[in-house]
C-alpha cells in the first residue's frame, strides 16, 4: 500500500440539489472509505467541490430566467452546507469557478497545446442569428426523426431516449429564440483520443482490483475505437480558452471539471498553510488516487482524464476508479425532473443523518443497479439498527447499570464460549478491513452489524438475568464480553454512523481517538465507570414512511406535464335523443350538506316557473354558501332520483378543471329559459 491516498468524489453540478441518487453514486462510498482509512491512520485527503460549467448550468438559468452566476452560487453553497450535515467530510470543498481552477485548466490546456497535441479543425454547427450565438446541441429543439416527438433535444429524445445531433431533428429551432437556426462554421481544438487508444489498453488491462462493471464499460469504448474529441466549445460560460485564435471559446466542461480536482488541492495545500503541498499528493509516485463516480462519468475519468494526465505528464494517474451503478427509486427510475428523488435536506428535516448513512450504505449499488424503499428503510431502521445493534448495547449497558453499579466487570475464570466470543472482535476487525480496502463497503458494513448479532447471540445464550443469582462469576463475565464488543463497535462502526457511535464512545468511555489498529478485545478496563445509558436508535412507525411514499407521489404527481386525460368521446346520437334534453337556465336560492354524505350539498334551484331541490355532488370543492345566488344550467327533464333519502329532481351542469375540481357551467339567462 502506498504511502499517502488522494480521494476525490465527482464535482456535482451546481445546477440543483443533492439527492440519494448523488449519495449512492460518489460522496457515501467515498466518504465510508476515507473515514475508514482515516481510522487506519492513512495519510489520506477527499476533494471534491462544485462543477460550475458547461450547458447544465446555463440551461439551468435559462429555465429559471436568473443568470448562471445566481445558480451557480445558490447551489455551491446550498451543496456545500447539506453534505456537511450530512457528514460527508471533505478536506475541501472548491468550485471551478475559481480563479485558481481558471489559472490550474489554463494552463492545462497551454501545456498540452504547446506539446501540439491538439488538432484544429472546422465544425459546421447551428448558429441563432439573433441571439448572435452557436447553438449548443441541447439548446437546438426539433422533432425526433425516430419517434416523431415533437421537443426532442439537439443531443436526444428523451421520449425515446436515442441519443441525436441537432442536424439529425427535423424542423430544428433554436431554443433561445424559437428561430430557424442556419449552419455556420467555427473552429475546435480536438483531442486525438485515437493515439492512447494503445497505451490506455495496456495500462486499463495492468490495473490491479478495478470492479468488473468498470472494465466492462472501459472495454466496450476501447473495443469501438477511439475518435477525436473536441476540447472547446462556443459558450459564454465557462473557462475562456487561452489563445487569440479562440476568443469567445470556451474549454469543454469535461476537459476542466476534472482538472478542478488539482484546483481544489492547491487551494487546500493553501489554506494548510503549506502552498505546494499539493505536489505531494498529485506528483508523488507514492500517491494512490482514487476517484468515487457514478457509472455515468466511467468514461471521463478512465479514459479521457487519464489521456490527458499521461500527455500532459506532470501528474500521478488514478489507481482506482470505483464507480457505482445507479440507486433507483421505489423500483422507478430517479428522475428530478419528474419528481422523483429524495433531497437530502428534505430527509435531514426528518431523520437523522446516521439512519440514511446506514441503510444506503447496505444498499449500495456496487455492482448493479440497486433500489432504495421506503420500506426498506424502515425495516432496516427497525430490524437492524435498533433491533440488533441499539439493543444488544442497550441490554448490556443497562445490565451493567442495574447489577454491576455501571462497572466494567472482571473477566474470570472464562468459560470457552466466552473465549471464542472475544476472539470474534478479532475476526470480524479482519473481515471488515479487507471489505473496505476493496471497496466492498455493503460487505463491511454487514460484517459489522455481525458482530452487534453475534453479541446479541451469546447475550440471550449466557442467559445472564439467570447467571446473576446462580453464578455472578458467570454473569460478570458475559457482561465484560458484552461491554468489550460494544466498545469495538463503537469504533468500528464510526465509519458509516459516525454521529452515533460518537454518542456511544462517550457513554462507555471509549476514546475519540481511538485507531483502527487499538481494536482490541479490551478496550474497556475491568472497574471502569459506564454512562447512564441511551437508547440509540428508535423504531419507525408505518405512517411515517408512508408519509414520505405519499410525499414522493405527489410530487411526481405535481410535476406531470399538464397532460390531463380525457375519457373517450361516447358513441354518436342522433339529434332526436338530443332534441328529447330539456335544459333550463336557474337559480340557486339555497343550499345545505346533506348529513353523513361527503359528496353531496342539497341545493334549492328556483326555475322561473317552479322550484326544485336538487342533489350535487360538489362538497368537496364548494361551501353550501358559496353557490348560493350562481346562474346555472339545470338538465330539467330527467327523472327523479332518491339518494341518501333525498329525491332529487334534475341535475346542475358542471365542467372539471385539471385538477379534478368542478365548476358551475353559468348563464345570464333568465330562470326557466331553455338552453340550446
Ligand atoms: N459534474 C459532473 C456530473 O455531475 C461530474 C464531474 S466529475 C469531474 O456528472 F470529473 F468533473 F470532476
Ligand atoms: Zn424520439
Amino acid at each position: 500500500m502506498s504511502k499517502r491516498i488522494l480521494v476525490t468524489s465527482a464535482l456535482p453540478y451546481a445546477n440543483g440539489p443533492i439527492h440519494l441518487g448523488h449519495l449512492a453514486g460518489a460522496y457515501l462510498p467515498a466518504d465510508l472509505y476515507t473515514r475508514f482509512q482515516r481510522l487506519n491512520e492513512k495519510d489520506i485527503v477527499h476533494i471534491s467541490g462544485s462543477d460550475e460549467h458547461g450547458v447544465p448550468i446555463t440551461i439551468a438559468a435559462e429555465k429559471e430566467g436568473v443568470s448562471p452566476n445566481e445558480i451557480v452560487e445558490r447551489y455551491h453553497t446550498g451543496n456545500k452546507a447539506v453534505f456537511e450535515k450530512f457528514g460527508i467530510d471533505f478536506d475541501y470543498y472548491g468550485r471551478t469557478s475559481s480563479e485558481t481552477h481558471r489559472q490550474t485548466s489554463q494552463d492545462f490546456f497551454l501545456n498540452l497545446h504547446e506539446q501540439d497535441i491538439f488538432s484544429k479543425k472546422k465544425q459546421e454547427q447551428f448558429y441563432d442569428k439573433d441571439a448572435d450565438m452557436f447553438l449548443p446541441d441541447r439548446y437546438v429543439k426539433g422533432t425526433c426523426p425516430v419517434c416523431g416527438h415533437p421537443e426532442a433535444f439537439g443531443d436526444q429524445c428523451e421520449k425515446c431516449g436515442t441519443s441525436l445531433s441537432p442536424t439529425d431533428l427535423i424542423d430544428p429551432v433554436s431554443s433561445i429564440t424559437g428561430n430557424k437556426p442556419v449552419v455556420k462554421e467555427t473552429d475546435h481544438w480536438f483531442i486525438p483520443l485515437g493515439k492512447f487508444q494503445a497505451w490506455l489498453g495496456e495500462w486499463i488491462g495492468s490495473r490491479e482490483n478495478w470492479k468488473p462493471n468498470v472494465l466492462g464499460q472501459c472495454k466496450s469504448w476501447l473495443d469501438a475505437g477511439l475518435g477525436d474529441r473536441a476540447v472547446t466549445r462556443d459558450l459564454n460560460w465557462g473557462v475562456p480558452v487561452p489563445l487569440a485564435e479562440g476568443e469567445g471559446k470556451v474549454l469543454y466542461v469535461w476537459f476542466d471539471a476534472p482538472i478542478g480536482y488539482i484546483s481544489a488541492t492547491k487551494e487546500w495545500a493553501a489554506e494548510q498553510g503549506n502552498p505546494d503541498l499539493w505536489k505531494t499528493y498529485w506528483q508523488d509516485e507514492e500517491t494512490s488516487l482514487i476517484h468515487f463516480i457514478g457509472k455515468d462519468n466511467i468514461v471521463f475519468h478512465c479514459i479521457m482524464f487519464p489521456a490527458m494526465l499521461k500527455q500532459h505528464g506532470d501528474f500521478v494517474l488514478p489507481e482506482n476508479v470505483p464507480a457505482n451503478e445507479f440507486l433507483n427509486l421505489e423500483g422507478r427510475k430517479l428522475s428530478t425532473s419528474k419528481g422523483w428523488a429524495v433531497w437530502l435536506n428534505e430527509y435531514l428535516e426528518d431523520f437523522d443523518a446516521d439512519l440514511l448513512r446506514y441503510v444506503l450504505g447496505t444498499t449500495l449499488p456496487e455492482a448493479k443497479d440497486s433500489d432504495f424503499s421506503w420500506r426498506d428503510f424502515q425495516s432496516r431502521v427497525n430490524s437492524e439498527l435498533a433491533d440488533i445493534l441499539g439493543n444488544f448495547v442497550f441490554r448490556t449497558t443497562s445490565f451493567t447499570q442495574r447489577f454491576f453499579n455501571g462497572t466494567v466487570p472482571p473477566l474470570s475464570n472464562p468459560s470457552e464460549l466466552d473465549k471464542e466470543t472475544l476472539k470474534e472482535i478479532e475476526r470480524q476487525k479482519v473481515k471488515i478491513e479487507q471489505a473496505y480496502t476493496s471497496f466492498k463497503f455493503r460487505e463491511a458494513i454487514a460484517e459489522s452489524m455481525n458482530l452487534a448479532r453475534i453479541g446479541n447471540r451469546y447475550f440471550t445464550e449466557t442467559e445472564p438475568w439467570k447467571t446473576r443469582k446462580e453464578n455472578p462469576e458467570a454473569c460478570g463475565n458475559t457482561l465484560y464480553v458484552c461491554l468489550q464488543i460494544s466498545a469495538a463497535l463503537s469504533v468500528m462502526f464510526s465509519p458509516v454512523l459516525p454521529g452515533k457511535m460518537s454518542q456511544l464512545r462517550t457513554q462507555l468511555g471509549v476514546p475519540d481517538n481511538t485507531s483502527w489498529a487499538q481494536i482490541n478485545d479490551h478496550l474497556l478496563a475491568s472497574g471502569q465507570l459506564i454512562k447512564e445509558d441511551t437508547i440509540l436508535f428508535e423504531k419507525i412507525e408505518d405512517e411515517v414512511v408512508e408519509a414520505q411514499v405519499e410525499k414522493l407521489k405527489k410530487r411526481a404527481a405535481e410535476s406531470e406535464p399538464d397532460q390531463k386525460k380525457f375519457p373517450p368521446l361516447k358513441k354518436e346520437m342522433d339529434f332526436n335523443n338530443f332534441a328529447s334534453l330539456d335544459l333550463r337556465a336557474g337559480k340557486i336560492t339555497g343550499a345545505k350538506k346533506v348529513k353523513k354524505s361527503k359528496k353531496l350539498i342539497q341545493i334549492s334551484v328556483d326555475l322561473g316557473f317552479e322550484k326544485r331541490t336538487i342533489l350535487s355532488g360538489i362538497a368537496e370543492y364548494y361551501k353550501p354558501e358559496e353557490v348560493i345566488g350562481k346562474l346555472v344550467c339545470v338538465v330539467a327533464n330527467l327523472a327523479p332520483k332518491k339518494m341518501m333519502g333525498i329525491e332529487s329532481n334534475g341535475m346542475i351542469l358542471m365542467g372539471e378543471d385539471s385538477k379534478g375540481k368542478l365548476h358551475f357551467v353559468e348563464t345570464d339567462a333568465e330562470p326557466g329559459s331553455p338552453v340550446t
